[in-house]
């Protein structure tokens, strides 16, 4: 029987570093806050995870168009898309150790909910309570600190060589907008999707990788006439429900935030944050916001270029709207390690499993020769793991150990079956076939494993 499990962010990080998810990033160097590498299974679930978004949100789709653009971009889109004046967090400094952290968290650790507050309320508010720093000293001024990472390019280092690292992909989506429009001629309602990694200057990076300094997000630019925003934003919010499903999170963990006018960026009219149970309480996931006609606008007027929109079926010009899903894929991998680490007993045995959906798992079948010293069930289970291989990604042989230790492994990598090979299929062409969840076994033909799985 499964317990339900009270995962501790140790267990996860822990095991995701004994089998290679995820690594710290520059480790022997002490680390660099912020970042973390993944290893050969982390990098496996990811792609499986952005394959399958990608699958969902736009090759199965015929209103989605797919675009890669440059990180590094011309530093007037982050003027325009107002993320130079405001994509700020507060800051406030311990004035002996000079450690810097966010004034909302501060906040909220001293029992204030800091939703809706200004710069100055928090301020005053960490003023007049007296509040102080974890290290228990005075805190300085709360300040607006801007989380974009300004960078150079060229040799020269001048005003007119800055440039920023994308903070979030959208931008990248928009100056594409007028790109594919031209090529493809696409009918409203219609959306550009892009997977790629955006960078952040986050004062209090943390928690393994939910809040990281270099991350990555899959995000799509819905763009819709104006008076159709509110069944597109719908039909979004219940897509988003069934991505959190086919990835096999728990629904009950998944919950939705309606986040208040004074909390929500500064170009969404309205934003749902799609929330999740983590180990260290309800956060943040994923969010889908209505962002108006604010970018495209706000790049019509500071380019000079026009992003409106013929329509030919009203012969009307518009500036469509937009309505914008975003999922963090890193909060992606984390909320599902969360979600599958499990711990039982079988067979009189504790044993860790990740209960990994089969649309995810970096291995999807495992298969073994019963012994190792047999060359006869080494043969045999070379020749099935090769059939396998044609049929499907994710297949590995492994001869390690007894098969026990093998099923150990597999269970902790989340492999959700695994096959052996032992004499009986020398003599009937039949294998064992182990699932991981029940730790059950039942004898299959070796034409059949394919169906089976
Ligand atoms: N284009 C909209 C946008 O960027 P956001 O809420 O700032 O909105 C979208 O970010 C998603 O990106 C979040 O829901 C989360 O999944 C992910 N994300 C944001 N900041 C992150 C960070 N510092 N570390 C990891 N993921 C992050």
């Amino acid at each position: 029987m499964n317990k339900p499990t009270d995962t501790t962010m140790e267990n996860i990080i822990s095991l995701a570093k004994r089998r290679g998810f995820v690594y710290q990033g520059s480790e022997i160097y002490g680390g660099l806050a912020g970042t973390w590498d993944y290893g050969p299974l982390g990098v496996t679930l990811r792609n499986n995870v952005k394959r399958l978004w990608w699958k969902m949100f736009v090759e199965d789709r015929e209103d989605m168009f797919g675009v890669d653009a440059a990180i590094l971009m011309n530093a007037n889109v982050w003027k325009a898309s107002g993320h130079v004046d405001t994509f700020a967090d507060p800051l406030v400094e311990d004035v002996k150790t000079k450690k810097r952290y966010r004034a909302d968290h501060i906040l909220e650790d001293a029992g204030i909910d800091p939703k809706g507050l200004t710069v100055s309320d928090m301020d005053r508010l960490i003023k007049d309570k007296g509040i102080k720093s974890p290290d228990r000293n005075p805190l300085g001024e709360v300040k607006q600190f801007n989380m974009m990472f300004k960078t150079h390019i060229g040799a020269a280092e001048d005003e007119a060589s800055v440039s920023y690292l994308r903070p979030e992909t959208a931008g990248g989506i928009f100056m594409n907008f007028k790109n594919v429009v031209d090529s493809f001629h696409p009918k409203l309602p219609f959306g550009l999707a892009q997977i790629g990694k955006a960078f952040r200057n986050e004062i209090a990076p943390g928690n393994f990788i939910f809040r990281l300094r270099e991350l990555e997000q899959m995000e799509i630019e819905y763009f819709v006439k104006p008076q159709t925003w509110e069944k597109h934003f719908e039909e979004f919010r219940t897509l988003m429900h069934s991505w959190t499903d086919m990835i096999g999170l728990s629904e009950a963990r998944v919950h939705e935030l309606e986040i208040a006018d004074a909390d929500r960026a500064h170009y969404s009219k309205r934003t749902i944050d799609f929330e999740f149970d983590y180990p260290f309480g309800r956060k943040e996931l994923y969010g889908l916001a209505y962002r108006t006609d604010f970018d495209l606008t706000a790049h019509t007027k500071a380019s000079g270029t026009d992003l409106s929109y013929y329509d030919e079926e009203t012969k009307e010009r518009l500036v469509p709207h937009v309505i914008e899903p975003s999922f963090g894929v890193d909060r992606t991998i984390l909320a599902i390690l969360a979600d599958a680490y499990t711990e039982d007993e079988l067979g009189g045995e504790k044993r860790v499993y990740l209960k990994l959906s089969k649309n995810i798992a970096p291995v999807r079948v495992a298969v073994f020769p019963l012994l190792k010293n047999k060359p006869a069930l080494v043969e045999k289970a070379r020749e099935v793991y090769s059939m396998l291989r044609k049929e499907m990604p994710g297949v590995v042989f492994d001869d390690n150990g007894n098969i026990g230790k093998r099923y150990r492994r597999q269970d902790e990598i989340g492999t959700p079956a695994c096959v052996t090979i032992d004499f009986d299929t020398l003599e009937n062409e039949t294998v064992t076939l182990r699932d991981r969840d029940t730790g059950q076994q039942t004898r299959v033909k070796i034409t059949e494993i394919v169906d089976f799985l």
